[in-house]
């Protein structure tokens, strides 16, 4: 199988960080053709400097990096530095970024990238608020019909939420371009929370981290290391969860996870449930099935592949 070509759409993030190293020590599997970063856990200018300093630790400055858009599409933004650190990036210290970031706007490379690939062979992978991927859409609508798929994280049924009691924070933060996304018609994969949160980076794993003893599992270590104070004093669980590589890693090894093919809407107007994603896990409606949802992953094996690959960069 030739590699899949893809787009990340990203906004690192320290979990973003892990499925960009992910895909970018995968050449055979993947091809990055381009990152557009999106405002989300941190602002635009951070989420685009962050997406560009871990092409630069992988030793890639030659992938392309875009900035997309800066605030979601209709509502304020609302950013995670409680989770993530003041730089989105907290944990190691890494050098500021000398590759370039590309001049052209992150919503008008994926638009231009997907007419200029042959149909139904481009993969957009969002890590973030879905703002980007929606506008794409609502700009160029001819371009619905190229996408080969969309592999996402974001959501949750059996978890509910994690920025508010009823919503996960990627879906939350722009629930106008989530819900443009889940009605294009386009194949969509989900990595709810009801995923991730099965994603633990547990002491050993952290451990397996360090003991590759490269500077990429080291970088990659530090950074968990700061996120799992806050995660792990919320959940009181043995790890926090890694959220965004489980969209690479399932580019990789499908076979790692199972989901229902299940209906999917977006809440947009309640205040209450705002970025809600109302799953019929159960098949209690008529409602017809947009997105494969993803309920259960062999942790095991994710975080084999993910520590084998990191430490190949
Ligand atoms: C998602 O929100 C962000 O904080 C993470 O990067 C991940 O994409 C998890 O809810
Ligand atoms: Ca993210």
């Amino acid at each position: 199988m030739p590699a899949r070509d893809i787009i990340i759409d990203t906004d690192p993030g320290q979990d973003d960080a892990a499925a960009i190293l992910l895909a970018l020590a995968s050449p055979d599997e993947i091809n990055v053709l381009g990152i557009t970063a999106v405002a989300g856990n941190v602002p635009l200018p951070l989420t685009q400097k962050n997406a560009r300093i871990v092409c630069e630790l992988a030793g890639k400055p030659d992938v392309k990096v875009f900035a997309g858009c800066a605030s979601p599409m209709v509502r304020k933004l609302v950013t995670a530095e409680h989770v993530h650190g003041k730089t989105g990036l907290d944990g190691p210290t890494l050098p500021d970024p000398t590759m370039p970031l590309q001049s052209q706007h992150g919503v008008d490379f994926i638009i231009e990238t997907l007419r200029e690939r042959p149909s139904g062979s481009v993969t957009l992978c969002p890590l973030g608020p879905l703002t980007n991927i929606a506008s794409a859409l609502t700009a160029a609508p001819d371009i619905v019909e190229r996408v080969q798929e969309i592999v996402l994280m974001g959501g949750a049924y059996f978890e509910v939420g994690n920025i508010t009691p009823a919503a996960e924070f990627n879906i939350y933060v722009d629930p106008e371009a989530a819900d443009i996304v889940f009605k294009s018609g386009i194949k969509i994969t989900v990595m709810p929370l009801d995923v991730t949160h099965k994603a633990l980076v547990t002491p050993e794993r952290v451990n397996a981290l360090r003991a590759a003893n490269t500077n990429v599992c080291s970088a990659m270590a530090d950074m968990v290391d700061f996120f799992e104070r806050f995660d792990t004093d919320k959940y009181g669980s043995n790890g926090a969860p890694l959220h965004d590589p489980c969209v690479t890693a399932y580019l990789i090894k499908p076979e790692l996870f199972t989901g229902r093919f299940i209906n999917v809407e977006i809440e947009t107007a309640s205040e209450l449930t705002l970025g809600m994603t109302v799953a019929d896990w159960w098949r209690v409606t008529t409602r017809d099935p947009n997105a494969m949802f993803i309920g259960d992953i062999d942790a095991d094996g994710f975080f084999d592949l993910l520590i084998t690959r990191l430490a190949r960069l």
